[in-house]
């Protein structure tokens, strides 16, 4: 099966006759893997193989039973597109993402780097930058309305792959979702590569990179001024007014302002040690938890992506009960700070594979290396890109600033350090708790099956809270924060070792109700609090935002090599 492409030498014709002119062509695109595909759609057909069986199982509950029949995500089938439904009412969602229709695409092959593009930190940018920055959005809002490359197509790409509009390839009944699972970083790295590629191409400048809003430090946690100007392209009206400079950006922020104003700044650096290093020794708990063709959507968030993400996105968007344009998935690539925002996410990616030293920093499971999105690139192709593709920033061409890392040594401290406070409670034990609705903050005694471990045991085996069944609706912004051993129950103190971390979603236009679960690092946390040789942990379990609508189904300890 010969690649080929029909050449491709308009580099030369604007940029706006360019998309219709490859709308006129797209028949011209032959895939390089068409065999490939077919097999894998022939492969097997889920339901017909549990007719098969004669099993009355619907297909989701493929994963538990099939474990061994897991495929990787495939690109959707874009005439599979559809508007999207409410899946609690039934009722179509008043918007439509669909990108514009294309049958055809062809395989990504990485382009040869020439020239690195340099990606600065919004705080630090040049005037010069901020000028080209500006113009290039300028000129992508410029672009026809259906140019694939248009500001408001681009922004509908993130709306579609967020708000399960597109099909499962080989499984019709379930929807791609690339948030709360282990997508959520490779995709939004493929998401910005094209967008970056289509201003730099608008601007003719091959070594423009996307600016990153350096939330994580000190010295960038307000809105950069760039996008804060309301006389730029930069800046969006629907915005939380009263989050523009100088408030300090809040990386808990849950719908209301921070109690503690003065604690936002240590606040914000313990909970990036917890997110980058605490809780992300382990490669699902960093990325999010497995998703492939079969699994319901959310399977569960990695720590960035819960904690810190989710909160920036609702900081910035308009203080309503749907948040746009940030603070809600379907609206969020409609501001361009929506991608100063992802920068840093990438950059975080990059930052926390950088700290690995010797441990593996990417999954080598095929069904995540070989999952494959679509996107349309800055020439207006669609291209089939791998997941495998995304390991390594400058493999895809690009860099960032060099900035300081200052979270890496704020570890939070214990407020008590006292063994036995579980035990003398009197809290109930989780098996007589779930499932709990959390209308209220709850708090049960959790055992721990292994207590007492010596230094070597806690190398080998890292020893995890894990919440699971957590039921929420997606249509809902929910929060809730985890405390351990916590005596003096001030939930809005959250630089100290008590606290363990937070679940937390932002919404999406769809509305269904999805389980999904996290876990907890309680290695480090447990010599803090000086309670290892504790047979109990005593969970506090908070409601933050959304509480009514959130039901754990159960809290456990596992340990895991
Ligand atoms: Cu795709 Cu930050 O969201």
């Amino acid at each position: 099966m010969a690649a080929f492409l029909v050449s491709w030498s308009i580099t030369t014709t604007p940029l706006a006759k360019q998309w219709h002119f490859a709308k006129r062509n797209a028949r011209l695109y032959v895939s390089c893997d068409k065999n490939q595909t077919e097999i894998s759609h022939e492969n097997f057909d889920r339901r017909n193989l549990l007719l098969g069986m004669g099993g009355l199982y619907s297909s989701s509950n493929l994963p538990s039973i099939l474990p061994a029949f897991a495929t990787p995500i495939e690109a959707p089938d874009f005439t599979k597109c559809s508007r999207g439904t409410n899946l609690n009412t039934g009722q179509p969602l008043d918007v439509n993402c669909c990108p514009p229709l294309s049958r055809e695409f062809i395989d990504y092959k990485l382009p040869p780097v020439k020239k690195m593009r340099f990606r600065p930190a919004a705080h630090l940018a040049t005037k010069e930058y901020i000028a080209k920055f500006e113009k290039a959005v300028e000129l992508m809002k410029a672009l026809p309305a259906d140019d694939p490359r248009n500001f408001m197509q681009q922004a509908n790409v993130h709306c579609a792959y967020c708000n399960l509009t597109y099909e499962q390839v080989g499984d019709k009944d379930l929807r791609i979702q690339i948030h709360n699972c282990w997508h959520f970083f490779p995709w939004h790295r493929w998401y910005l590569y094209f967008y970056e590629r289509i201003l730099g191409k608008l601007i003719d400048d091959p070594t423009f990179g996307l600016p990153f809003w350096n939330w994580d430090n000190p010295e960038g946690m307000v809105m950069p001024a760039m996008f804060a100007n309301s006389n730029s392209p930069l800046y969006d009206a629907r915005r939380n007014l009263n989050h523009l400079p100088p408030a300090i950006a809040d990386l808990a922020y849950s719908g209301k302002d921070a109690k503690h104003p003065s604690k936002i700044i240590p606040h914000n650096l313990t909970l990036m040690y917890r997110e980058m290093i605490r809780h992300a020794r382990h490669l699902e708990d960093f990325y999010g938890a497995k998703y492939s063709t079969g699994s319901q959507p959310n399977p569960g968030p990695g720590t960035v992506e819960r904690g810190s993400h989710t909160a920036m996105h609702s900081w910035v968007g308009e203080a309503t009960r749907t948040g746009e344009d940030m603070g809600n998935f379907y609206s969020a690539g409609r501001d361009t700070l929506f991608f100063g925002h992802h920068a840093n996410v990438d950059r975080l990616w990059t930052v926390w594979q950088d700290l690995r030293g010797s441990k593996a920093k990417h999954f080598t499971d095929t069904d995540w290396l070989d999952t494959t999105f679509l996107f349309y690139d800055e020439n207006a192709r669609l291209v089939r890109v791998k997941v495998g593709d995304t390991m390594d920033n400058i493999r895809l061409g690009y860099d960032f600033q060099k900035v300081d890392i200052p979270w890496q040594k704020n570890k939070p401290k214990a407020h008590v350090k006292k063994s036995k406070i579980a035990s003398t409670s009197g809290a109930p034990s989780a098996d007589r708790v779930f499932p709990v609705k959390l209308d209220k903050v709850v708090k049960i005694l959790v055992p721990r099956p292994k207590k007492s471990r010596s230094k070597k045991d806690k190398e080998n085996e890292e020893e995890l809270l894990a919440i699971e069944g957590i039921d929420v609706d997606t249509a809902t912004f929910v929060k809730f924060d985890v405390f351990i051993n916590d005596e003096d129950d001030d939930p809005y103190v959250l630089d100290k070792a008590e606290y363990a971390g937070c679940f937390s979603q932002l919404p999406h236009k769809n509305s269904s109700r999805v389980k999904t679960k996290i876990r907890l690092g309680l290695n480090e946390l447990l010599e803090d609090l000086d309670c290892e040789d504790d047979e109990y942990i005593l969970v506090t379990l908070v409601p933050i935002a959304g509480g009514e609508d959130i039901t754990i189904g159960g809290i456990k300890i596992i340990y895991v090599s």
